[in-house]
C-alpha cells in the first residue's frame, strides 16, 4: 500500500461523530469500503444517506472483508469493548472512539490484545489535534515555559441541562458508571497530559447528580438532537452531570478541572491553561485559532494560527491558510492522517502524537481514581 486510496475502512456507527469519520476518511481519501449500524435497516439508510457504496448487514460481513484494512468504531461505549476485540482478531487495525471500553479490566484487556498483535491502534482524543495544541506541547518540550507548575481549566456543555433531554450516556449500562468525566472530562485529561507531558498521578474529586430524575423517551434519541418525544417515562439518574478534581501530577505540578454537561450557554466549551516556572499558554476549543500566551515582564500575546507563525508541530497538523478558522472536524482529519501514515508505514512511530491504546486505558484508570475518590471523599492513587 502506497496511499491513503489504497487503505480500505468501514465504519461502525453513523450518528454525530461516525458521520464526521467518514467525512473526514473522504477527504483524507481513504477508501470508505462500507457501514456498519445496530441493524442492517440502519446501516441501509446511512449508506444511502452518506452516499456509501455498501452497507454491511453485521460486523462479522465487514470482518470478512478483504478489502476493508481499517476499522472505526463509533457506536455507543458499551460496544467499543467487543467490536475492538473482534476487529483485532480478524487482523484490522482498528481506531476506536473514546472512551477505549466501559470499564478499565476491558480497556486492560484490549491494550494487551493490541501489543500482541501487529495493527494499528488509536483512539480518537481528536482535541489534540488542533493545530494550536500541538504548538503547545512543542512550546513545553523546547521549555518555553519553563518547569510546569500548574494545569487548570474545564470542559463544560450545556445538552443535558434539562430533565428533558435524554440520551443512551445516561444509562450506565451504555456509556458507563462515569458519565461527565467519562465522556468529556476524559477529553480534558488526555489532553493535558499530552501538552504538558505529565501523566496524572492521584487525584481528588467530587461529583454531583444536579437533574436526579430524567425523562426518559419511549423510542431512541440521536445525540445532540434537538427532538422532543411526546411519550416519556421518568428515570432516576446516577451518574454525574458534573465534576469538580484536584490533580497532583508526578513532576509536582498541581492541576484542578470542573467537568460539567449541565452549563447553560457552554455547548462545547474545552478550555486549558498550563502556567509554568517560565511563561503560561491557555487555549478555548470556542476560539481555537488563538493561543494566550502570558509574560511576567513582557506584554502577553495571542498567537493566530498560521504556518508562517507556528513551531514545526503546529504547521504539520495545519490545512488551511491563517484566518480561516480549523475547528473540530479538521482535527479529526489531521488526527486520521497521522494514524493512516502508521498504517502506510507498516509501524507506530516511537512517540505517536495520536492517542494510543495505552493512553486510552490510562483515561479509564483516572475514571476509576476519579470515582473512588468521589465515593470515600479522600485522595486516590491512579493505577500505575
Ligand atoms: N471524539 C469526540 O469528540 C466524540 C464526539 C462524540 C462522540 N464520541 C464518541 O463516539 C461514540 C458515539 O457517539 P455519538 O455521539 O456519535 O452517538 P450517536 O448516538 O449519535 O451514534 C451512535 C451510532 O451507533 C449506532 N449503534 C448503536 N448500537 C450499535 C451496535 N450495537 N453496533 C453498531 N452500531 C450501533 C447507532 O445506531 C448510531 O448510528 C461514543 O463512544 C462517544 O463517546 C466522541
Amino acid at each position: 500500500m502506497e496511499r491513503f486510496s489504497d487503505i480500505g475502512a468501514a465504519v461502525i456507527g453513523s450518528g454525530f461523530i461516525g458521520t464526521v469519520h467518514i467525512e473526514a476518511l473522504r477527504r483524507l481519501g481513504v477508501d470508505v469500503r462500507g457501514v456498519i449500524d445496530a441493524t442492517p435497516e440502519l446501516a441501509e439508510g446511512a449508506a444511502q444517506r452518506l452516499g456509501l457504496r455498501q452497507a454491511y448487514p453485521t460486523l462479522e460481513a465487514a470482518l470478512a472483508d478483504p478489502a476493508v484494512d481499517v476499522i472505526h468504531v463509533t457506536s455507543p461505549n458499551q460496544y467499543h469493548y467487543p467490536q475492538v476485540k473482534a476487529s483485532l482478531a480478524a487482523g484490522k487495525h482498528v481506531i476506536c472512539e473514546k472512551p477505549l471500553a466501559v470499564t478499565s479490566a476491558e480497556s486492560r484487556e484490549l491494550v494487551a490484545l493490541a501489543a500482541a498483535s501487529d495493527r494499528i491502534t488509536a483512539v480518537n482524543f481528536n482535541i489534540r489535534f488542533y493545530p494550536l495544541n500541538q504548538h503547545a506541547r512543542q512550546m513545553v518540550k523546547d521549555a518555553e515555559l519553563g518547569e510546569v507548575r500548574l494545569i487548570s481549566g474545564h470542559y463544560f456543555q450545556d445538552w443535558l441541562l434539562l430533565d428533558t433531554d435524554w440520551n443512551w450516556r445516561l444509562e450506565p449500562d451504555k456509556g458507563g458508571t462515569l458519565r461527565a468525566v467519562g465522556d468529556i472530562g476524559s477529553h480534558w485529561i488526555d489532553l493535558t497530559n499530552f501538552i504538558a507531558g505529565l501523566k496524572v498521578q492521584s487525584v481528588m474529586a467530587d461529583l454531583s447528580t444536579f437533574v436526579t430524575v430524567r425523562q426518559k423517551p419511549v423510542g431512541e434519541v440521536q445525540t445532540f438532537s434537538q427532538e422532543r418525544a411526546a411519550e416519556t417515562e421518568p428515570v432516576d439518574m446516577t451518574t454525574d452531570d458534573a465534576a469538580v478534581i484536584l490533580l497532583r501530577y508526578a513532576n509536582g505540578a498541581r492541576g484542578t478541572v470542573a467537568i460539567s454537561q449541565v452549563s447553560a450557554g457552554r455547548k462545547n466549551s474545552v478550555q486549558w491553561e498550563i502556567d509554568g516556572a517560565k511563561a503560561s499558554a491557555a487555549w478555548d476549543s470556542e476560539r481555537p485559532d488563538h493561543l494566550w500566551i502570558g509574560h511576567r515582564g513582557r506584554p502577553n500575546e495571542i498567537l493566530q494560527r498560521g504556518a508562517e507563525l507556528m513551531n514545526a508541530s503546529g504547521i504539520a497538523a495545519t490545512a488551511l491558510p491563517g484566518g480561516h478558522v480549523e475547528g473540530f472536524a479538521d482535527s479529526i482529519c489531521s488526527h486520521f492522517r497521522e494514524v493512516y501514515r502508521a498504517i502506510l508505514a507498516g509501524a507506530a512511530p516511537a512517540d505517536p502524537l495520536y492517542a494510543t491504546f495505552e493512553a486510552g486505558h490510562h483515561e479509564m484508570t483516572v475514571g476509576d481514581a476519579v470515582a473512588r475518590s468521589a465515593a470515600e471523599d479522600r485522595w486516590v492513587d491512579v493505577e500505575a
